[in-house]
C-alpha cells in the first residue's frame, strides 16, 4: 500500500512529525506499506488563482506550473494520505492551505447533495483512500481550539476523514519533557501498529491519542515560567 504522508510543518524539526514519525514505525512494524514523506514547505506551490481553468480544460490540470500538479499524481496513486502539521490561527498553515485548495481539479463544477451536505462531484475517484489528519498545537487542551479545523476537514473530505488533534505538542521535542511525552509517542506508535492490520482509529483510541499530557494549568505555569 503506497502512503503519502504531507508534513505541513515549516520547521526542520517539527513536533507534530514527532508523533507521526511514531505513528509511521508502528505501522511499518507490518510488511507491505511503501512510505513517502514530502516535506510541503520545500515545494514550489503557488495560492490558487480562482480561475476555473482546471475545471474549465479536458485535463482538468491547474494551469500553473509548479510543483502542485506533481504531487497531486502522488496523492491520486495513495492507498493512505497523512496529513502532518501544526495547528496555526486555529487552522493549518497557510502553504499547506495552499495546496489542499489546489486540491480543487480533483472536483468537477457539477453539485450534488451528500446526507444534506452540498459537495462537488469527484473528478477523479479517491473513494478507496483513508485519509487521517495529524495536528499538533501549543496551548493546552481547550474547548473550541481545534473547532474551526475540524469543521473544514469533514466539509472538504468527507467524514471518512479520521482526526488527531494533539495539544501542548511543542513539549515533544523538549529532551526536559521526556517523562511526560514518552508515553503518548508509545501510544502512537502502537496506533500506528493497529492502523496498518485495520486501516481504522477506534473511538478509544484517538480519545486516548488525544488526552493532554500534562493538566491545563500546570501547562499554562511552565510555559510562562519559561
Ligand atoms: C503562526 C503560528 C500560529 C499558531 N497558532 C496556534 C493556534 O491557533 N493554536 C495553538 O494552540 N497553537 C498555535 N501555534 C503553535 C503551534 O501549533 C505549536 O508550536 C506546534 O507545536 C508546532 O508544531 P510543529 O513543530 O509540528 O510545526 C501557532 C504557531 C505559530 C508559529
Amino acid at each position: 500500500m503506497k502512503v503519502l504522508v504531507l508534513n505541513g510543518s515549516p520547521k526542520e524539526v517539527s513536533d507534530t512529525m514527532c508523533l507521526t514519525n511514531s505513528f509511521l514505525k508502528g505501522l511499518n512494524k507490518e510488511k507491505g506499506f511503501e512510505v513517502k514523506v514530502i516535506r510541503l514547505i520545500e515545494k514550489n506551490i503557488k495560492p490558487c488563482l480562482g480561475c476555473f481553468a482546471c475545471w474549465k480544460s479536458a485535463d482538468g490540470k491547474c494551469i500553473q506550473k509548479d510543483d502542485q500538479n506533481e504531487i497531486m499524481e502522488e496523492y491520486k496513486n495513495a492507498d493512505i494520505v497523512i496529513y502532518s502539521f501544526p495547528l496555526y490561527s486555529y487552522a493549518m498553515p497557510s502553504h499547506l492551505k495552499a495546496f489542499v485548495d489546489r486540491l480543487i481539479p480533483f472536483n468537477k463544477m457539477t453539485m450534488k447533495e451528500v446526507n444534506g451536505h452540498v459537495v462537488h462531484a469527484p473528478r477523479v475517484d479517491l473513494s478507496h483512500q483513508n485519509l487521517l489528519f495529524i495536528a499538533g498545537c501549543g496551548f493546552p487542551n481547550f474547548e473550541g481550539n481545534f473547532d474551526g479545523l475540524e469543521i473544514m476537514i469533514k466539509n472538504k473530505f468527507g467524514p471518512k476523514a479520521m482526526t488527531l488533534f494533539v495539544s501542548e505538542c511543542p513539549m515533544l521535542n523538549e529532551e526536559e519533557a521526556r517523562p511526560l511525552t514518552e508515553p503518548l509517542i508509545k501510544k502512537f506508535e502502537l496506533a500506528g501498529e493497529y492502523f496498518a492490520k485495520h486501516l481504522d482509529i477506534t473511538p478509544e483510541m484517538k480519545k486516548e491519542l488525544e488526552t493532554p499530557m500534562l493538566d491545563k494549568n500546570e501547562y499554562i505555569k511552565i510555559v510562562n515560567s519559561l
